[in-house]
């Protein structure tokens, strides 16, 4: 069942004139709440349309709730008691952190997207699930539609004719999208060693288990569509019934690891590399998938992105010392300094390694920066040369940003998260991959649900949903969120593009300004950016003048921080700014950077010891699209630095 033809229209024609300014003042509720009336029409309408929806289902059905129900105690004691509890809701949310302020500039969080939003309120009532279309039979295609919508974006295949088109789906987070690409990789790696096993004729399978096993993405992909063929071909239903039986038997996800391993001797669980910076997500992942956290290398880095040579190394002993790899994880924005990891040597790594006889897959995670890939497409879906870009920025984007984000194309899967830099609600990370035939591999035939009827076309596929995903129900609503904002705003320069151009050029304001903050007070505080920032995240490390101690500056740096951070006891108003707070851990820092640091800071260069093994340092989210007032002639970035500065003065008085 395809959508209805209006909308099916619409998916193919985004509108081509680019968004000026008036636009983006329509885009948010805004601080003020100034687009209220905008968005309360949208509500009223839509609710009202719902509710005629219902009427109009079987209009000839009468009310089955009395007219005068209304009038009956028990329905008004009911009704007080729900706005006795909504009320008190209500209270207690005005607690809630104020995302939408340019003074919030704490985690990754602003405002939301206005089409996003009413999408999603205009969803909810009719509740689809977006296990499968038999219950959400409009918002599942959605879904997968606004995963080609992401692929486009990050240069993948996005013609669902084309064999090797891209495949994304949306998860509650990026922690679950990194779940899916460990898994996924894990279900390639494994299945040529399951086809050899089971020595199925006719199909030139590797030579060896270790082959088998470092066969690599592309050609793992090859292996699963010549064995889908030679399936196909069988002359009987009974035949293919039992061969396909035969390999399922040998399958890792059949077997799981202890046996699986067991029987492959020469194997051992694979491991993953990512860099030092990873986010949290990895570690859980290797420990939800049993490869267990020891398999995480964390890779050395330079200045926050990933030391490319260091990979190198370490590929290189993998390939001598036979220690299979599943992944390399580039960070396409790290959490703590949004930097951005050089993905293009990643790939480079990937094919010369192959040809070495070692295959991985390359997985980039852009929970945090995936969406400013929109500042680097035309809305023919090509690469914008550098040279264009950078007249708009001081430093944006440098050589080697540009050539991570020209390489995405190549990777084999990405995360990218709407509900980070996607300004929409919780609820909606995602994952996508470039070559959607691997996800057969992560097939659950659950027949209950699902009719199970042989081949068909891509998106007849993906409507059964939940066969391929991590979750069983989830939330409709969050996928008719995304695909809306992305009609609205197609995910190129001209038109998404323009927010985070906004929060690039306020993170460069903000950086130039904490150089000024630092010049301009040196006699109470040295203080830093201690790496120049590749997006819209900057942190900010600082001593207080004439302090030689790590312990004297992180209580420093930690008492500013109260004064920043969310308090629930307290009412928000008291608060100026809001920001967060990281460590720097030097451990983590090659030893120039280490050495620079503290020199900056005027901290000696054996500051460090085991009680004090970290710096706490300020950081800072540049993604509220007020952050320059223009309307009004405010920096809240300007009022930021004063305000530290008023904090700083007062600390040394
Ligand atoms: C780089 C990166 N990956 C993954 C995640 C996890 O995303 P989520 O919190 O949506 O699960 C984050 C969250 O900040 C992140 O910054």
């Amino acid at each position: 069942m395809g959508l209805p033809l209006p909308l099916a229209r619409h998916l193919v024609e985004p509108p081509a004139d680019a968004i000026d300014r008036d636009a983006l003042d329509a885009c948010f509720l805004g601080p003020y709440g100034e687009n209220d009336a905008l968005l309360e029409k949208l509500v009223v309408e839509f609710l009202r349309d719902h509710v005629y929806w219902r009427r109009n289902f079987h209009p000839e059905d009468p009310p089955a709730i009395p007219t005068r129900a209304a009038q009956r105690p028990g329905y008004q004691a009911f009704e007080a008691r729900m706005r006795r509890e909504l009320h008190a809701l209500s209270a207690a949310l005005k607690k809630s952190v104020p995302f939408h302020s340019p003074r919030y500039i704490g985690h990754m969080a602003s405002d939301l997207l206005l089409p996003g939003l009413a999408a999603q309120l205009l969803t909810l009532p009719y509740n689809p699930n977006n296990v499968s279309e038999d219950a959400a039979p409009v918002t599942v295609e959605m879904e997968v539609r606004a995963g080609l919508q992401l692929a486009r974006m990050l240069g993948y295949p996005d013609d669902t004719t084309r064999a090797d088109c891209a495949f994304g789906h949306l998860a509650s987070g990026g922690t679950l999208a990194n779940y899916q690409a460990l898994r996924l990789a894990l279900a390639l790696k494994a299945f040529p060693v399951a086809l050899r096993a089971a020595q199925v004729p006719g199909i030139a399978l590797p030579e060896d288990d270790w082959a088998a096993f470092n066969a690599g993405p592309a050609r793992g992909i090859a292996l699963l569509d010549a064995w889908q063929q030679w399936l196909a071909a069988q002359p009987t239903a009974a035949a293919r019934r039992d061969w396909r039986a035969r390999v399922q038997a040998q399958r890792l996800e059949t077997l799981g690891l202890v046996e699986f391993f067991a029987r492959h001797p020469t194997l051992q669980p694979p491991c993953v590399l990512a860099p030092a910076t990873a986010h949290y997500s990895w570690s859980k992942g290797m420990k939800l998938l049993g490869l267990g956290r020891a398999q995480l290398e964390l890779l050395p880095e330079h200045a926050m992105r990933m030391d490319a040579d260091a990979l190198d190394a370490t590929l290189e002993r993998c390939a001598r010392e036979r220690v299979p790899v599943l992944l390399v994880v580039g960070v396409l924005g790290t959490t703590e300094y949004g930097t951005v990891d050089p993905v293009d040597r990643i790939v480079a790594a990937r094919e010369r390694m192959q040809a070495q006889g070692l295959g991985f897959g390359v997985h980039v995670d852009a929970a945090w920066g995936g969406y400013l890939a929109t500042l680097f497409r035309n809305a023919d879906g090509s690469l914008r040369p550098r040279d264009e870009m950078r007249m708009h920025y001081a430093r944006f984007p440098t050589p080697e940003v540009h050539a991570a984000f020209a390489a995405l194309g190549d990777t084999d899967s990405v995360t990218v998260d709407p509900h980070k830099l996607g300004y929409l609600p919780y609820g909606a990370g995602a994952f996508v991959c470039r070559d959607h035939r691997a996800m057969a591999l992560l097939a659950e035939e659950a027949d209950y649900v699902f009719d199970g009827t042989g081949a068909e076309d891509y998106l007849a596929r993906y409507r059964r949903l939940g066969q391929f995903i991590p979750e069983g129900s989830k939330s409709g609503a969050a996928a008719a969120a995304v695909f809306v904002t992305h009609q609205v705003l197609p995910l190129d320069h001209a038109h998404f593009g323009q927010l985070p151009k906004q929060t690039v050029l306020a993170a460069e304001a903000f950086h130039a300004r904490a150089q000024r903050f630092a010049l301009e007070h040196a006699d109470l505080v040295h203080a830093c950016v201690p790496f120049a920032p590749d997006s819209n995240l900057v942190c900010l490390a600082l001593n207080p003048a004439g302090n030689s101690e790590v312990a004297t500056a992180n209580a420093f740096v930690r008492r500013l921080h109260e004064a920043l951070r969310c308090e629930p006891q307290r009412p928000l108003q008291v608060k100026e700014f809001f920001g967060s707070m990281t460590t720097l851990r030097p451990h983590a820092l090659a030893a120039d950077e280490r050495t620079r640091i503290l020199a900056q800071l005027r901290l000696p260069a054996d500051a460090f010891d085991a009680d004090h093994d970290r710096l706490v340092i300020l950081r800072h989210t540049l993604m509220n699209p007020y952050l320059i007032d223009r309307e009004n002639g405010i920096s809240y970035i300007e009022r930021h630095f004063e305000y530290l500065a008023g904090l700083v003065r007062g600390m040394a008085a």
